[in-house]
Formats: structure tokens, C-alpha cells, sequence
């Protein structure tokens, strides 16, 4: 077995990047931390992110990743530039490949961000849309309310949502966005209910098979790719790992083996440096340029 791929959320919504990782990657082990003690971060303070971002990747320093997947679009907007300034290891956020694809597939109409309320007021996406088409006209719009319905296993037919995304589409669909970034780990499993209000002729950007392209093009490019195919899933929580195993089968997508609960001690524990493995290090440094 190779190296991982560490990925950290909030959750257990950051499984949806599992989920198009595996699809993608199929050969690539992965190590998941989701702060389940500690979740909802999309209506904490930016400091307060940064922190938890900080000890989550800490903690998945310990499994000597190859890099780091922010899965977390709230963490993603807030904190990567002060982890990337941190931490030795590339670490890699949803933001920049969801809005590259938005900006791909726009055909030059505006485009529209949904996340949780930390990521729109961040700007974080708007800022990454602009920097690729300047001028661009970016409809952003918070949306609170889905996060708790699909972790209730509310689905996509689901009366309340469908009254949910009609009421958060209403000024995307005024502007006539040609794309929107589903901007939440949670979305993409809302997807149907997008599409309904917004039609066939508005692209919807899935952040998390966005991010999975960018690492299969990274890993492909640096030949860091894992060619044998004994990869191993492993997930940690801070909290309730009965209940990310019920829900997060639906995000992932089948059966999760190997969760294993981590105690505030354990966590805390984690050492203030991740390590670097030598024989990755001068790869890594590369891909790090790029990102
Ligand atoms: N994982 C978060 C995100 O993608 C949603 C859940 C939360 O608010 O923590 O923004």
C-alpha cells in the first residue's frame, strides 16, 4: 500500500470527495478525518475554522499523506491559505477546481455560487471566478437550510426541498446563470432537485468531482500515481461513529469499513509538525508549485 491521500471535513459530507476519489483513483488509499464533534463549521466564526482546519490537518499528519484534500467548501473558503502557508505537506481545496469548471462551462453568462454561509461571505469563490473571467458577474446565495435536510435523508423529490432550492435558486434563475457551483459537500446529493428549477441549460458544477479531476491530473503528471490495487479505506471521527457510518453510507455511496473513533486526548495529541515522507518529499514539493 502506498501513501494515502488525507482528506479532512467537517463530517461526514467531505465523503461525497471519497466517493470521487474511488471512482476516479481507484488505486489510492485514503485517510478521512471528519470532525463530527465539531460540525456545522458553515456558521462558525473565520477564526474558529482556521483553528479546527488547522488540528484536523494536524491530526491527518500523523498517516505521513502524500497531500491533503480539503473536502470541506467552508473550510476550503476560510482557512486554505493559512494551512498552506502552515503545513510542509500540498494540501488542496475544493475551491479553485469548482470555480475553474464553472468558469469552463458558463458560456459567458453569470455564474451562481450556493454554500453555507462562512463560504459566500468569504468571497472565496467569487474571488477565484474573477480572477479567471474579470468582470464576471457572480450570483452568490447561502443556503442553511440543506445541510440539515439531507443529513436528515431528506431526498431530491423531497416536498421541503424542492420549496428549499425553488426559494435559493430564485435569484440565480433572475439572473440566468449558465452554471452553478454546488458549493457544499452536501449538494451533490441534491442534484436532481437543482437541475428540476434550473433546467437543462445551466451546468451544475459538482465541487467534489471537480477536486477529483484536479488530483487525478496532479497525481498523473508527478507520477505519484499508485499502480497496484491493495488501497485500503480508513475514516476517523471526533464524534458518533455509529451515526456517520448510517448516514455516510448514503454520501459515500456503499458500506464504510474501519471507522474508528478519536478521543479529544488522541486528537489533541497529534503532533504540531506533520511529517514529510522523504522518498514523496521532492514530488510533493513539485505539485505543491502548482497548486
Ligand atoms: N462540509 C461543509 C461544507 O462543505 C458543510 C457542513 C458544515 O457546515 O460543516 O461547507
Amino acid at each position: 500500500m502506498g501513501l494515502p491521500i488525507g482528506i479532512f471535513d467537517s463530517g461526514l459530507g467531505g465523503l461525497t470527495v471519497v466517493r470521487a476519489i474511488r471512482r476516479r483513483l481507484p488505486n489510492e488509499s485514503v485517510v478521512y478525518f471528519g470532525d463530527t464533534a465539531r460540525v456545522p463549521y458553515g456558521i462558525k466564526s473565520g477564526d474558529t475554522i482556521i483553528r479546527f482546519a488547522a488540528e484536523d490537518c494536524e491530526f491527518l499528519g500523523r498517516y505521513d499523506p502524500k497531500f491533503i484534500i480539503v473536502a470541506c467548501n467552508t473550510a476550503s473558503a476560510v482557512a486554505l491559505p493559512s494551512l498552506s502557508r502552515r503545513f510542509r505537506q500540498p494540501i488542496l481545496g475544493v475551491i479553485e477546481p469548482g470555480a475553474r469548471a464553472a468558469a469552463e462551462v458558463c458560456g459567458d453568462r453569470p455564474i451562481g455560487i450556493l454554500g453555507t454561509e462562512a463560504t459566500i461571505s468569504s468571497g472565496a469563490y467569487r474571488r477565484a471566478i474573477e480572477r479567471r473571467i474579470p468582470g464576471a458577474t457572480v450570483i452568490e446565495r447561502a443556503c442553511p437550510l440543506l445541510v440539515p435536510l439531507v443529513e436528515e435523508g431528506r431526498r431530491p423529490d423531497d416536498p421541503l426541498v424542492r420549496l428549499a432550492v425553488a426559494e435559493y435558486l430564485a435569484p440565480l434563475q433572475a439572473a440566468d446563470v449558465g452554471s452553478v457551483v454546488l458549493g457544499c459537500t452536501h449538494y451533490p446529493l441534491l442534484k436532481e432537485a437543482f437541475a428540476d428549477v434550473l433546467g437543462p441549460d445551466v451546468a451544475l458544477v459538482d465541487s467534489a468531482e471537480a477536486v477529483a479531476d484536479e488530483v487525478a491530473y496532479l497525481l498523473s503528471s508527478y507520477r505519484m500515481l499508485e499502480s497496484s490495487g491493495d488501497a485500503v479505506q480508513r475514516f476517523f471521527v471526533s464524534d458518533n461513529p455509529d451515526r456517520f457510518r448510517d448516514v455516510g453510507r448514503r454520501f459515500l455511496g456503499e458500506d464504510l469499513a474501519h471507522v474508528t473513533l478519536v478521543s479529544q486526548d488522541e486528537f489533541l495529541k497529534a503532533p504540531k509538525r506533520m511529517p514529510a515522507h522523504a522518498a514523496t518529499r521532492s514530488a510533493a514539493d513539485r505539485l505543491e508549485e502548482t497548486l
